[in-house]
């Protein structure tokens, strides 16, 4: 779509330009395979040497329709949808990292994300070193390694609300030659774009804001182009070597700026799958279309909600970047000066039952293992999402014991507020 345009309308009509008599609405292309009339055609599509559709486990035009809208919406080149968020975040780190590769991580990330890269990725013979994100530059650089391949951190933390200083990240990352992965499922392009801050991948869950609706589980990996793999080739040999399963044919060089996404779907989706089914994506289409409305509203009845928290004195702390008390309101205000998302983290005075006994007095906010949809739920990480990890490992993730992720919908506020009221003083 024209770079002209503006947020709300890439969210309403990007990705899908209908020509003369074919549908307005992006279609569902429900089909694993594609017909073509002869055999070297189909030939020259499996040696990447024309573009084309030959197998959904690899592409289907409903899912790239929708892949670059995402793109342009975050202002990268390409995109590419995945099935989960975890399967995104696993792709983009396997995709320039192997068995006795290293990579630095910022500690306050969300728990299915800490797992997959401090259990399994391990597995894989790949490590992880987790680091305290709010550190200076010259701390977290004593994490990296020669063998270190990439920086990864979440625009902002799930479940603590931590709002990562961007630049500071891309400079480090930079100053040691290996790129920038953002996880931007919180902030959504709509709040943050980190490729405007030196980000170099960005990934998503988009079963969050970007569906909305809490109907399908999706994930999106999106590349700036701007990292040079070239410069650092003997890093990222999988991006710049021949690879043997392509006749030798060269990523970085074959495919330019579109190397990262070409590599992660000719031949991570090729051999490991995990691709998002066609009617997600277009499901997930429906939700982008609101996404610019909806974000307004979720962080407009989540300040009001936040607000509201902050002056109960039943309520012990409170961590919402749009607060001024918040650690992270000024880095809120740089990267995200429109609204950060509408999830708050808080803790209420007493024991930790404190919070089980507030959820489950809750009327309309409905206990859900879900965060940024439409409807207003609540979650107790160390409860549920975080019950894997240690009372140590939860602090290290910016998760206390008693947080309670209040993830505010886009109902009117003050039925929202009055079910939290009637809870707290129950
Ligand atoms: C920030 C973040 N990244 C990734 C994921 C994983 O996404 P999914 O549940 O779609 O696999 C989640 C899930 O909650 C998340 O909050």
């Amino acid at each position: 779509m024209n770079k002209k345009f503006k947020k709300g309308t890439v969210c309403v009509q990007g990705g899908w330009a209908p020509k003369n008599g074919e549908p307005r609405v992006l279609p569902i292309y429900q089909s694993t395979t594609f017909k073509y009339d002869s055999s070297e055609h189909m030939a020259r599509l499996f040696d990447l040497e024309d573009a084309g559709y030959f197998y959904t486990r690899l592409q289907n035009p409903t899912n790239d329709a929708v892949a670059a809208k995402i793109a342009e919406l975050e202002g990268g080149v390409a995109a590419m949808l995945t099935s989960s968020g975890q399967a995104a975040n696993f792709y983009a780190v396997f995709n320039i990292c192997e068995a006795g590769d290293h990579m630095v991580c910022s500690s306050t990330i969300y728990g299915g994300t800490f797992n997959l890269f401090g259990v399994t990725l391990k597995k894989l013979g790949i490590d992880v070193t987790f680091v305290d994100a709010d550190a200076n530059e010259e701390e977290i650089s004593k994490a990296f390694r020669p063998n270190t391949k990439a920086l990864f951190g979440e625009t902002m933390s799930n479940p603590g609300m931590n709002v990562l200083d961007i630049e500071k990240f891309a400079r480090i990352a930079h100053n040691h030659g290996v790129p920038l992965i953002v996880d931007n499922t919180f902030a959504t392009p709509i709040n943050c774009r980190p490729f405007e801050w030196g980000a170099d991948i960005v990934t998503h869950s988009t079963t969050k804001y970007m569906d909305g609706h809490a109907t399908c589980v999706g994930g999106a990996i999106v590349d700036s182009g701007n990292f040079d793999w070239e410069a650092h080739a003997d890093k990222f040999p999988g991006l710049t070597q021949p690879d043997e399963s392509y006749h030798g044919l060269a990523y970085s060089k074959k495919f330019g700026k579109l190397a990262y996404i070409t590599k992660a779907t000719a031949q991570l989706m090729r051999d490991l799958g995990s691709i998002q089914s066609p009617q997600n994506a277009f499901l997930l289409n429906l939700g982008l279309e609101t996404l610019h409305l909806r974000m307004r509203q979720h962080c407009k009845n989540a300040q009001a909600v936040a607000e509201y928290l902050e002056a109960n004195d039943k309520v012990a702390w409170i961590n919402y970047p749009g607060l001024k008390s918040s650690k992270y309101y000024d880095l809120a205000q740089k990267y995200m000066p429109e609204g950060t998302c509408g999830v708050i983290a808080f803790g209420l005075k007493g024991s930790r039952e404190e919070a089980i006994h507030f959820m489950d007095s809750l009327k309309m906010i409905c206990i859900v293992t879900h965060v940024a949809d439409a409807r207003t739920c609540v979650l107790h990480p160390a409860s549920h999402t975080h019950r894997q990890l240690s009372d140590e490992q939860l602090i290290a993730a910016g998760v206390a014991p008693d947080l309670i992720r209040l993830s505010v919908g886009i109902e009117d506020a003050e039925d929202i507020i009055a079910d939290i009221e009637q809870a707290i003083n129950a």
